[in-house]
């Protein structure tokens, strides 16, 4: 999905060249998000035109970030020790969605052949064509395919149609995104107003880094309308009103971006934007423009501090993201229990539910909603949620959830499950069931999301920042945070307490038994050298763990582009069975819990057709050794946690797999990380 940095340095003298450092390092921290070319725009000669000595060049690649980044560094018109007190530059990006991915379509977009307005956008613009053609009529020239030109062409007619001198960059701004729609985040550079920022978003992530050796301020107020502050807020934003002759900004630098990865090496001072703001830097100072106040609005926006170090969020002696977060679960998942789960007192407490849990109790039904992965968490754990908390659970698609027009209640629980917190389809779902007035808690890996804010209440899974595009360590802590969530709406149920505690002991064990089957790696990589060659994949198994089989098959076909598909065993004679044979490798997961005998039931009509299964069971199993072809044996634990355990054989299968096909593991084609469009 596109990625947004920008990095305004005000009297903070800079090279050319240092300033590029700086952009393709934010590029490069968020290429985990999945893209198919970048570009920046910068100030400095533009090849067709040069007026008045500000004009911005344009430079754009199909490819990777390196690619672009050698291409920065061949322009012999820009001179790279040029040191420039004052700049600002965009760099994008793009992951293709209008338009095939080529240096034309990529950003930034402009207005015209001067360069007078770029822009970087993520998101999309769903009314692209009647503003594309309104503006043909208009007689601008259109050159890329894509749906984010439409908006530096209309800035420009705005501006062309101006009706005074004196129009500020931000009213511009605000005047077109009022005719925008669809979901975007947008970064807008002019030749008319150099040195100034104005960034916006709609649906889309942005956030703003600020740096200083000044002091930051915690709060900046908003400014409605006029771009005025209200009486008595004056004083208050003294520091960050543009209007404010008196105050002088020595030195600052600003950081726009997509997400915090690419702005916690330079500052963990940010602030997160909310829809329809407008934030302006002008002369050095930050400011939050909004057209009108809503009722029930907070008028302040809050410089927070973040917690994530780089470190967490770089690959260290792995070979790639994907496999630091497998080896890293041992880790997450007390992380995801930290602070919660007292195991002396074998209380539970989720914060940020606790006072929902009297209305989650009363509920008609919980509703868990998802994509991808994260659904697959709310599928793994769907039966003991069943058990503990005795109420209907439903598990929903979001995109099917919206398709079905699903009907929803005041009186039902909405679960939103995102690792990013950002998913389109995952948001669009929780703004319909809050339309519908039912209570929507959402379970996130990243604070400050956009689901985690428009969400009731909810739980952090704290599993740290996953950049593997292939999810792992997300999901097993959106599984124990799930569990917890059972654990502590059973707590007063008399009947439930000898599961509770088993289940409480089964958590406290957890991160030991995940280092023992991490163990395992070497079997696993024998394994992945003899299937790495095969076209298809079948996993199968039931209960507690069909929710495996599915993430296991997604996480291979994610990541090794061969067609693999998680079976439940129960469904085996209605037609997945003929796809067996001598030929057909197939994986099956049979765990001594309650579905053991149907399993073997299972595996014995695989054997009948000649199958070799490589089968995934508890160690001491020798029933089942018997008629393996293979096996991976793990350590035993509670039936429904078990299912923690024996998706990280998979997990691993699948790196080894892609690496020896010769697969980049942390960026596979087609996908992005953070799906913010639907
Ligand atoms: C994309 C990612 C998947 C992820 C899914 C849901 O498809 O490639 O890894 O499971 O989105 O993402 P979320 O951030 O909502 O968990």
């Amino acid at each position: 999905m596109c990625g947004i940095f920008a990095y305004l340095n005000y009297r903070v003298p800079r090279t050319r060249k240092e300033i590029f450092e700086t952009l393709v390092n934010g590029l490069q921290r968020l290429e985990y998000r999945g893209y198919d070319s970048a570009g920046v725009a910068v100030d400095g000669p533009n090849k067709t035109t040069d007026i008045n000595g500000n004009s911005i060049c344009l430079i754009k690649k199909q490819g990777k970030v390196k690619a672009l980044d050698e291409e920065l560094h061949k322009k012999d018109s820009l001179n790279l020790e040029e040191e420039l007190s004052t700049h600002f530059g965009l760099a994008h990006t793009r992951w293709a969605t209008h338009g095939e991915p080529s240096a034309l379509n990529s950003h930034p977009h402009r207005s015209d052949k001067n360069n007078e307005f770029v822009v970087i956008h993520n998101g999309i613009i769903t009314n692209y064509k009647e503003l594309k053609e309104y503006l043909i009529n208009k007689g601008y020239e259109f050159e890329s395919e894509t749906d984010t030109e439409v908006i530096p062409k209309l800035i420009k007619y705005v501006y062309d149609n101006r009706d005074n001198e004196n129009v500020t960059f931000s009213t511009l701004v605000e005047r077109v995104i009022k005719q925008l729609e669809g979901a975007f985040a947008l970064v807008f550079k002019s030749r008319h107003f150099p040195g100034e920022a104005v960034s916006t978003r709609r649906g889309s992530p942005l956030l703003i880094g600020v740096r200083s050796d000044q002091e930051i301020l915690n709060n900046i107020h908003v400014m409605y309308g006029s771009g005025h502050l209200k009486d008595g807020e004056k004083e208050k934003n003294q520091h960050n009103s543009p209007d404010d002759a008196t105050q002088e900004v020595k030195e600052v630098e600003y950081f726009f971006a997509s997400d915090a990865s690419a702005i916690i090496e330079h500052t963990n001072k940010v602030l997160y934007l909310e829809d329809d703001d407008v934030a302006v830097v002008t002369k050095g100072v930050l400011s939050i423009h909004r057209v009108n106040r809503q009722a029930g609005e907070d008028p302040v926006r809050a410089i927070q501090t973040l917690q994530i170090e780089l470190q967490h969020i770089m690959k260290g002696n792995f070979e790639a993201f994907m496999q630091k977060e497998i080896f890293e679960q041992p880790e997450s998942v007390v992380n995801t229990m930290r602070g919660r789960i007292c195991f002396d007192s074998n209380n539970v407490v989720l914060g940020g539910l606790k006072d929902h849990l009297k209305e989650i109790k009363r509920c008609r039904r919980l509703i868990m909603i998802g994509c991808g992965t994260s659904f697959h968490a709310a599928l793994a754990t769907r039966q003991i949620l069943e058990e503990l908390t005795e109420l209907p659970v439903m598990v929903e698609l979001a995109s099917d959830f919206l398709d079905r027009i699903t009907p929803v209640f005041r009186d039902d629980v909405c679960f939103f499950i995102s690792q990013s917190g950002e998913t389109a389809d995952t948001l669009m779902a929780l703004r319909y069931c809050k339309e519908r007035g039912a209570l929507t808690v959402g379970v996130t890996n990243t604070v400050g999301s956009t689901i985690c804010r428009e969400t009731a209440c909810g739980v952090h899974i704290n599993a740290g920042p996953e950049i593997g595009v292939a999810s792992t360590k997300a999901y097993t802590s959106q599984f124990v945070a799930l569990i917890m969530f059972g654990l502590m709406m059973s707590e007063d149920r008399l009947s439930l307490q000898k599961r509770r505690l088993d289940i409480m002991a089964g958590l406290k064990d957890l991160p030991d038994l995940i280092k023992k089957v991490l163990l395992l790696d070497d079997g696993i990589k024998t394994i992945a050298n003899e299937l790495y060659e095969q076209k298809s994949l079948l996993v199968m198994g039931r209960g507690f763990n069909y929710a495996t089989c599915l993430e296991g098959a997604l996480k291979i076909k994610e990541i090794t582009y061969m067609h693999s598909e998680g079976i439940l065993a129960g469904e085996l004679k209605h037609g997945p069975l003929a796809l067996v044979d001598k030929d057909m490798p197939v994986i099956m997961i049979i765990m001594k819990d309650g579905c053991y005998t149907k399993c073997q039931n299972a595996l014995q009509q695989v054997a009948a057709r000649s199958g070799r299964p490589i089968i995934i069971c508890c160690q001491d199993d020798p029933e089942i050794t018997k008629s393996a072809y293979q096996t991976i044996a793990l350590p035993q634990t509670v039936d429904c946690l078990q299912a923690i355990l024996s998706v990280i054989p998979l997990q691993l299968l699948s790196f080894h797999l892609a690496v020896l096909r010769g697969y980049d593991v942390d960026c596979p084609r087609n996908l992005a990380k953070s799906v913010t469009v639907e």
